[in-house]
């Protein structure tokens, strides 16, 4: 269970999210939606501290933090430990192999050995098809092939909930559906993932949960047929933008 409760964040003038609260089950998949500047990236960054809210608190699997005060390093690594976070970017260490990039995070973690490791980025590898380019560098790799990987480096760590931030929003439509459909798997695996997205068709087959934001706030909360069937004013101006 992943747990927000009454979390704001302003920058200068511009508040962002204004005491905004959600509670997120295991196992299920919660689409993030909302027009651009609406603090989707904020929201899903506070779940494991990249950035921090001014107020509130967060609670993951049983490691709280509250917000407002000064935060420990350890603190902060209690909260982190359950989550790993998928960028649009990929940011993977483009001096690591592939192999490098999968396996360091849980070594760095001082979990496990380095043979356990590659062993365990070699089977994660495997799973988004990118097994066989283990001594590959990302440079040389397309774009989809890099979120591959860091979906692999983000499952090796063994996180209890997957973020995603625009994962496919940099890819070419064909690129985009080999990562989609690398995302649907683990979705009926039955993992935690929490995706922000522009990807309506992937919100409406894929999700369990959908997260409108706008105007410094959720907008709805609910199931994605009760979203899409919404005669909210400002969902359909949002869908009709976005293509739903
Ligand atoms: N580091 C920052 N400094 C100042 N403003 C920021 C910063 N990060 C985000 N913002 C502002 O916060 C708002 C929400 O940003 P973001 O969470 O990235 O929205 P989204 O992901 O929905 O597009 C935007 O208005 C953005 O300009
Ligand atoms: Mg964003």
């Amino acid at each position: 269970m992943l747990e927000l409760k009454n979390v704001s964040k302003a920058y200068g003038d511009n508040t962002v999210l204004n005491n905004v609260s959600l509670n997120l089950p295991d196992g299920q998949t919660t689409v993030i939606l909302g027009p651009s500047g609406s603090g989707k990236s904020t929201l899903l960054r506070f779940m494991n501290l990249l950035e921090v809210p001014e107020t509130g608190a967060l609670t993951v699997n049983g490691d709280s933090v509250t917000f407002g005060q000064r935060l420990t390093d350890a603190q902060i690594r209690s909260v982190r430990q359950h989550s790993a976070m998928v960028f649009q970017g990929y940011n993977l260490f483009p001096n690591q192999t592939v192999l490098g990039n999968v396996s360091l995070p849980p070594v760095l973690n001082g979990k496990i050995s380095k043979d356990e490791a590659r062993t365990r980025a070699q089977s994660y590898l495997d799973r988004v098809g990118m097994g066989d380019r283990l001594e590959e560098y990302p440079d040389n790799l397309s774009g989809g092939q890099q979120q591959r990987v860091a979906i692999a480096r983000a499952l090796a760590v063994e996180p209890d909930f997957l973020l995603f931030d625009e994962p496919t929003s940099a890819l070419d439509p064909e690129l985009a559906a080999e990562v989609t459909r690398v995302m649907v798997d683990l979705a009926q695996e039955g993992r935690s993932l929490v995706v922000v997205t522009h990807n309506i068709e992937f919100a409406r087959t894929v999700a369990q949960r959908v997260i409108f934001l706008a105007d410094g706030g959720i907008g709805f909360d609910g199931a994605p047929e009760d979203f899409f069937a919404s005669d909210s004013e400002r969902i359909q101006r949002y869908l009709s933008t976005y293509g739903g």
